[in-house]
């Protein structure tokens, strides 16, 4: 049977979709993931996104698509293959203290998400992650991911928790695009191991 993808809605900030713990995929439910992903990626390339969580287009499972280009968008940050997550597990491999990992251990990203349009914040988190999940045919893998794809992979692990990067964005960092556009210095939209000046 012939089935063109589909390009799906976005849920958008205050959807409470997106704030709903996903839940697990069974091990009977991967075969039958097939559409549901393809349409995850069509989505996501359509909206120029890094990435794309399932919540975020109305269906409240752990299911994750990361792919960065590495493009003029985000010169230099080291580009992801993509990867298709089904109950994708994010563990630090810094020390995380309660407030949380050392400068050195860092990572601060002026990060923005498609379901909140139009703005930019700047989020720490650490720098090196490991990433176990099922792949689309339900074999395990086992990812370490460091640096701006470690972020990436974060900010999507979280959508499966109902969390956003609003949450956990220095507030007053928030800017819309125009304005992130005109005053934020490419040299710090993306600080890797430093304090951001
Ligand atoms: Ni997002």
């Amino acid at each position: 049977m012939l089935r063109a993808m589909a390009i799906r809605k976005i849920a958008q900030l205050g959807h409470p979709v997106l704030r709903q713990r996903a839940r697990e995929v069974g091990p009977g439910e991967i075969s039958a993931l097939g559409p549901l992903l393809r349409d995850m990626l069509e989505t996501m390339r359509d909206a120029g996104g890094v990435g794309l969580a399932a919540p975020q287009i109305h269906e409240s499972l752990r299911l994750v698509v990361v792919e960065v280009d590495e493009s003029d968008r985000y010169p230099g940050l080291g580009g992801v293959p993509l990867a298709v997550l089904v109950n994708p597990v994010v563990t630090p491999l810094v020390e995380v203290g309660p407030h949380g990992p050392a400068e050195a251990d860092s990572i601060w990203v002026y990060e923005g998400c498609l379901s909140v349009s139009g703005l930019r914040g700047r989020v720490r988190r650490p720098r090196k992650v490991r990433v176990e999940a099922l792949d689309a045919t339900g074999a395990p893998l086992r990812l370490e991911w460091e640096g701006f794809p470690a972020a990436v992979i974060q900010h999507e692990v979280d959508h499966l928790d109902g969390i956003l990067f609003v949450d956990r964005a220095d507030s007053k960092t928030l800017a819309f695009l125009p304005e992130f556009g005109r005053y934020v210095a490419g040299a710090i939209r993306v600080v890797d191991g430093a304090e951001p000046a």
